[in-house]
């Protein structure tokens, strides 16, 4: 009888499933060892979300016979990517200062002249909030193109509450016009703007925190964030966002050790912020205190890049520590015009001395784990929703080590193969 009971129920569950056959699965999986890989594996897809994830020879007999099935042929299936840092939605761009640092100038320098995040802002102010969709669709549309179903979107080029609630309606917007899941960050405290020169203090408490209270009333946002620096704002100051983050439930993450040590991963830490991400100049006091609180350290080389640092974030002490590490495009205008993950695993590796392992952990596993969306996606694992990506790759290196060249044969986000 109960034999008869559990197959009744499980032709139920089984009704709708798609079975993905014949692939090398990476399921990245915390619990198997390196990249999680499977050789003739299987994955189940009920209800947009993964039934089953592993060996073929492994999949319970009560799989129905009539599921649809995909023969993925050998190929690779990933976790879909995650870019977990972007400020995608902004106005205009910053050729020119690209080539005023060209001709030498510093990005401290240009910040500090009223360019900058300062000249963004004014492109930002200038544009509707349909402009502002048009304008970053592009480029979401490029990170789409190589398997990623995720993208965190900053707003910080608004510095005024309109504004900033534009760039979050924008942001959620992208949601609609595309299959991706959007997480928004209220990045106000990103700069001081010139109309509060030499008053932080007000800025902070005209904009910064009634803004996140409206933002965050309107269900416009997900996580605080924050730029602790000299040319923006100290410890204390995003302590003080963040005292609001807390009492209104909202998790926390912080542009923090970019130019120099001011001290905000421990901060972050202390606070048991999601994320610190920069973190060049970190010491190792900070990467222990992110290790012990979990905040995952998200390095950004894009942005290493782009200003030609020297000093590369200490990636043997975060190892030491134990501290997750996670990579993501830092996409924006002025330090980071990346919109290729595939890109920044590359430079992670080459720029930072990342393994592949780690490369891909951190723009799946990781990366999900710095977005607090490790429950839901990150990983080829069942409960988890079905966001996954196939490539057209003879091993998983291969994603790490192409310059310019995108190997993707097809994404599935959802359950749904929105690519061809
Ligand atoms: O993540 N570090 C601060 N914010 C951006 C830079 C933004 C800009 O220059 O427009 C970053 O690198
Ligand atoms: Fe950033």
């Amino acid at each position: 009888m109960s034999r008869l009971g559990n197959s009744s129920e499980e032709a139920a569950q089984g009704a709708g499933t798609t079975l993905w056959r014949n692939a090398r699965l990476a399921t990245l999986s915390p619990d198997m060892a390196g990249l999680g890989i499977v050789g003739n594996g299987v994955l189940a897809v009920r209800g947009g979300r993964i039934a089953y994830a592993g060996a073929a020879d492994g999949l319970p007999s009560h799989f129905p016979r009539d599921a649809s099935e995909v023969d993925c042929e050998g190929r690779w299936i990933t976790p879909a990517l995650i870019d977990c840092h972007t400020h995608l939605v902004y106005g205009g761009d910053r050729a020119l200062e690209f080539e005023m640092r060209l001709a030498g100038a510093s990005y401290e320098e240009i910040a500090r002249a009223g360019g900058g995040i300062i000249s963004s802002v004014k492109a930002t102010n200038g544009l509707s909030e349909d402009a502002l969709v048009e304008q970053a669709l592009p480029r979401l549309d490029t990170l789409l193109s190589e398997g990623v179903s995720t993208v965190e979107i900053k707003s910080g080029y608004g510095l005024n509450v309109e504004a900033e609630l534009k760039m979050l309606r924008a942001a959620r917007r992208l949601a609609d016009l595309r299959p991706v899941r959007i997480v928004t960050s209220w990045l106000a405290a990103h700069a001081v703007p010139p109309e509060y020169k030499g008053r932080s203090a007000a800025y902070l408490d005209d904009v910064v925190l009634p803004g996140l209270e409206a933002a965050s009333e309107q269900g416009l946002v997900d996580a605080v964030d924050g730029f602790c620096e000299n040319i923006a704002f100290s410890v204390d100051e995003m302590r003080t966002v963040f005292d609001k983050a807390k009492e209104l439930g909202l998790p926390m993450k912080l542009h923090a050790e970019q130019l120099s040590n001011l001290g905000g991963a421990r901060l972050a830490a202390s606070c048991g912020a999601l994320s610190a991400d920069h973190l060049e100049y970190l010491d190792e006091e900070g990467a222990k205190a992110m290790a012990e609180a979990g905040t995952v350290a998200v390095l950004l080389p894009g942005a290493f890049y782009t200003l030609r640092e020297k000093q590369a974030p200490p990636v043997a002490a975060l190892r030491e520590t134990g501290a997750h590490i996670a990579i993501a495009t830092d996409s924006n205008p002025g330090t980071s015009p990346l919109t290729s993950l595939l890109l920044t695993m590359n430079m992670s590796a080459t720029l930072f001395g990342l393994t592949v392992e780690e490369c891909l952990a951190g723009t799946t596993r990781e990366a999900a784990r710095a977005l607090g969306l490790l429950a839901e996606t990150g990983t080829l694992e069942a409960g988890k929703s079905a966001d996954f990506a196939i490539w057209n790759i003879e091993r998983p290196a291969e994603l790490v080590y192409r310059i310019g060249f995108n190997p993707l044969h097809s994404r599935v986000f959802k359950g749904q193969q929105v690519s061809a």
